[in-house]
Parts: C-alpha cells; structure tokens; sequence
C-alpha cells in the first residue's frame, strides 16, 4: 500500500466531556467493536481498582487515576482507528489540551440529562481555537434528559457552534422507543432485550410497528423530524470540516444503543490527516519523509528504569523501526531504536507508522513538547504547540535552602519540558508555579523529590486569572497580594487578578493599562 492509501485510513481522535458526561463507557463500547477487549468494564474498572494505564508510575497508584492520555488504536471496516484519551477529573492538565493537538477530529460527549458542562466547554474552546471537526454524542437517553431540541439549543448558544441532529431520539427514559436515523433513511427500535433493530423506513407500513406508531412519543418526534427535514438548518461537510458545525446524534453508551450506527457514520465522515503548517510552509501527510512533532513527554513509565517516553504525533511519510531522524531544534541526528503504540495497558513494538498515527518513542532526556523530529534534509519546525494559561497557583520554595542548587535546576527542566508554568514575584526570585488542574502540582512535587532530590514546600495563591501587561513600563504601585504583578518565563509583566471580579474592576479604573488576554489571541 503506498503511503497516500495508508493516511485515507487514519482516524485519528479524541473524546472529550465533563467527567461522569460517559467517555469511559463509550471508549469501552467502541473497543468492543474494534475486538480489543471482550467485554465491558475491563479498560478501567472503577470499582476493582484496575485502570488501563495506570502502573506506569507510583503517583498513579497513589491517586488511582491514569496519568497519561493514553492511545488507543485498532482496525475497523478498512480504517485504521486511533482513540486518544484525554484524562478528565482531577488529573486534568495541560497534557489534556496538549492531546488536542494531536487528533483531526473530536468526539464531544454530553448528558442529556445535564447539559454541557464546565470541562466540556473548556475543551471545547481550543477544539474551536484550532478548527478541528467536532461530533457529537448526546448520552443516557435511558434516562430521563432535556428535551432534545433544548439540548441542541444550548450546544448553539454556549459553544457558538451550528447543529446538525443526524438522528432522533423518540422518547426519553423509561419512554425510550428508539431514533430516527436521518442519515440512514431507517428507524431503530429499541428494547431492553434485542437493544437495536433496523427498520428502513418504508417497512414501518407493516402492521407490526402499528402499536408504535400510535404512541405519543413517536408521532411527536415524527413531527419534529419533519420539522427539521424543512425548516432545519441543511447539512454541510463543508461546515463540518472548519469546525463550524457539528453531527449530533443521540445515545445511550451504556445500553449500549446508538453507538454502532454513530460509531459507522462518524468514522466515514470524520477526516484523515490533512497537511500540516511548519514555520517554513505545509506539510502533506503523504510526503514521503517522515516527520512528526511531540506532544507529550511522559516521565518513570517504568520506575525501576527512569526512563522517558515521548509521544509523537505522526505527520508525514513512513515511521520504521531504527529510523535515523534529525531533532530540528538542535540539528542533532537521532536513531529511533525504541518505540512503542500504546493499546490500553500493552506497549507493544511497532514496525510502521503513518500520518496520524502516535507512537511512543525512548527519551533519553533530550526532548522537550513541542520538538519536531524530520528525516529529510531540511529541518524544519511544527507550528509552535499553544500554551494554556494555568489556572491554579502555588508558590514554590525549596524545603532545604541549602540544596538550592538542585531545586533550580529541577524547576529549570521540569518547567522547559512543559510539565508546569513558571512565574516570579515581579523582579524578584519568588518562584510562582502555575497549572491548569492540581494533578499537575502533584506530579511535579513527586519528580522534584524522586529525580532532582529537592524537598520542595507548595503554597497555594488559589484560582487567578491571568492577564499579560502589554505596556512598555509597568507601573507596580498598581498591584498587590490581590492583583498580584509577577513575571513569565521570559520575564514579561504579568498580572495574576484575583477573580473576575477583580479584573473588571481593575480595568474601570484603570482603562489605560493594557491588558491581554493570551487564551483569546493564540
Ligand atoms: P466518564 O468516563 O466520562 O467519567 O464516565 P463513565 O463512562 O465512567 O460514566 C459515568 C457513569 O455514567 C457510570 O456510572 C456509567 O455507568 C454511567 N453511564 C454511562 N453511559 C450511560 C448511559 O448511556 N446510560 C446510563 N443510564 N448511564 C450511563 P457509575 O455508576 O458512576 O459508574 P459504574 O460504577 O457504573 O462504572
């Protein structure tokens, strides 16, 4: 197969929700089709303690939580399909935007019953900065939920995203009679014993489906469907592609109901890797050089080894074992020996790997996020990966003043490899350390002390919201404990405001200072 029919079969994506919206469930549902578990409930059992990734690294035991977004890759009628997970509760990080740019498309899961919610619309918004094709899951239709028209409002007026309803639910709950697949021309019945069975719409003439039909449920959303079949907004894969529209289809992950037809339409819908912007120009997925970019830097995968494994993203060209590769930010030559895909908890060698595809390879420190690695002779660079702006604070100091050394030089990489944001008191050396969620200060306080040996003490400063000070002279009587004025890495003023609140009030009184918001530019 060349390399052009290879990238066609990518898909490569990743899900995303608030937690408990279903991700799990649905991941566990689509393994079973790809045949990668057998059942059910084995990829992370909450209950018996087992998680998919999870022995990877003592704080994960600890927490009992997956660290990691882990890859997950299997064919699937012709395709070849690459889940990435993006972790959510607590051990939410910048690892979980970082994922999101690694994937071509985004499965977005919401609870009927709930509606979308905080971690949703946060992921959202950099699916949105990034213009990646976003589909839809609405969940627990077993459940009594919104109504479904509600619920398609809301993902319009919130995320500021068109709807495009692929199927409809008829009933809710303990009412739940099945969809009508608008895009299969075919209604699904649903019962608790057979869960799905297809009927083309022209065979619901047949006397058997009369009961059915007669129920209020279903004549209100046939209504409805006739409803959106004429005064709807059309569909348009056009819009799909930029980001500007998004499939909807309902669901019960759990049943599992919904899923497989979701599962068939999203994958033939969904895109295979397009070309790639480099700071020079753009990368087609099928040029025959391999190149890719980093995205993740995972630390003590195997605690007894310290090694480091890097997740790269597959750009352009054909990955083999042994290739022989040049690090663009340095020019050095690099042989990848070691790599890996990850399919739940086995990390298994790879011979190949194509445009879209992730693999692990070994780290022998020498990475950091956001590195490209290129075969051809020219070196060149993968758009620069965006920096979220963390949202919790901690100040940071060394418990031992006498091991200062260690405790600079720990920050110094820990900070360059992206696995936590550093300020500083303005002009000072106050060390000021910044995540997007807690996990992130957990981590980083375990490799302090395991891999630079340096005690360190974390004292919150709480949630901030960031601004950055685009004047030329700052003027420091202005700010304050509340408003506090620190510095970034690069020694740009910074402004960490309290809350909302404060920053509104600042801006009233003081219009002439410039603020940027960095989330808003990038
Ligand atoms: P997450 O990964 O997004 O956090 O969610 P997860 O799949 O773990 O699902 C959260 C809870 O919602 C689980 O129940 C799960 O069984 C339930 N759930 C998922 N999909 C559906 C659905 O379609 N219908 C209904 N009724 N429930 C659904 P739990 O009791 O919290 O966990 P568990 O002990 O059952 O695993």
């Amino acid at each position: 197969m060349t390399i052009s029919e290879e990238v066609q079969k990518r898909r490569t994506f990743a899900i995303i929700s608030h937690p408990d919206a279903g991700k799990t469930t649905l991941t566990e549902t689509l393994l079973l089709f790809g045949n990668l578990i057998r059942s059910a409930g084995t990829v992370k059992g909450k209950k018996t303690g087992k998680f998919a990734t999870s022995d990877w690294m003592e704080i994960e035991k600890q927490r009992g939580i997956s660290v990691t977004s882990s890859v997950m890759n299997f064919p699937y009628n012709g395709l070849q399909v690459n889940i990435l997970d993006t972790p959510g509760h607590e051990d939410f990080s910048e690892d979980t935007y970082r994922t999101l740019t690694a994937v071509d498309s985004v499965v977005m899961i919401i609870d009927a019953t709930k509606g979308i919610e905080a971690q949703t619309k946060k992921l959202f918004k950099v699916c949105r900065m990034r213009g990646i094709p976003i589909f839809t899951f609405i969940n627990k239709l077993d459940r009594e939920g919104r109504e479904p028209f509600e619920l398609l409002e809301e993902i319009e007026e919130v995320l500021d995203i068109e709807t495009y309803p692929m199927n409809w639910p008829v009933g809710m709950g303990k009412r739940f009679q099945g969809i009508f697949d608008r895009n299969g021309n075919q209604f699904v019945k649903y019962s608790s014993e057979d869960k799905e069975t297809f009927v083309p719409y022209e065979e619901l003439d047949q006397p058997e489906f009369d009961d059915l039909k007669k129920t209020e449920e279903y004549q209100t959303a046939s209504d409805e469907v006739s409803l959106l079949d004429e005064a709807g907004d059309q569909f348009s894969m056009d819009k799909v592609l930029k980001g500007e529209l998004t499939p909807v289809f309902f669901g019960s992950a759990l049943a599992p109901f919904g899923v497989q037809t979701f599962f068939d339409t999203f994958i033939e819908m969904a895109p295979p890797p397009a070309p790639r912007k480099t700071t020079e120009s753009v990368v087609q997925p099928d040029n025959p050089d391999f190149s890719g970019f980093i995205f993740k830097i995972q630390a003590n995968m195997n605690p007894q080894h310290r090694d480091r494994v890097a997740f790269l993203r597959v750009c352009s060209g054909k990955f083999e074992r042994n290739l022989s590769v040049k690090l663009a930010r340095t020019g050095k030559t690099i042989n990848l020996s070691q790599s890996q895909q990850f399919v739940a908890s086995a990390r298994d060698n790879i011979e190949e790997a194509y445009a879209g595809d992730i693999i692990g390879i070994y780290d022998p420190n020498v990475y950091r996020i956001g590195d490209t690695l290129v075969e051809g002779k020219e070196l060149f660079e993968y758009d620069e990966l965006p920096q979220f702006p963390p949202e919790l604070y901690k100040r940071v100091t060394a418990k031992n003043v006498m091991k200062s050394k260690q405790f600079k030089k720990g920050i110094e990489q820990l900070v360059q490899e992206g696995a936590i944001q550093l300020f500083k008191k303005y002009k000072t050396e106050s060390y000021i350390v910044g995540a997007v969620g807690d996990l992130q200060f957990d981590v980083f306080k375990y490799r302090m002390q395991n891999e630079y040996n340096s005690d360190i003490l974390l004292e919150s400063i709480g949630e901030r919201v960031p601004r950055w000070i685009g004047d030329e002279k700052v003027k420091e009587s202005l700010f304050d404990e509340r408003n506090m004025l620190v510095e970034d890495r690069e020694g740009n003023p910074v402004v960490l405001f309290k809350n909302e609140f404060s920053l509104n009030w600042f801006k009233d009184q003081h219009p002439e200072v410039d603020l940027i918001d960095l989330y808003e530019v990038n």
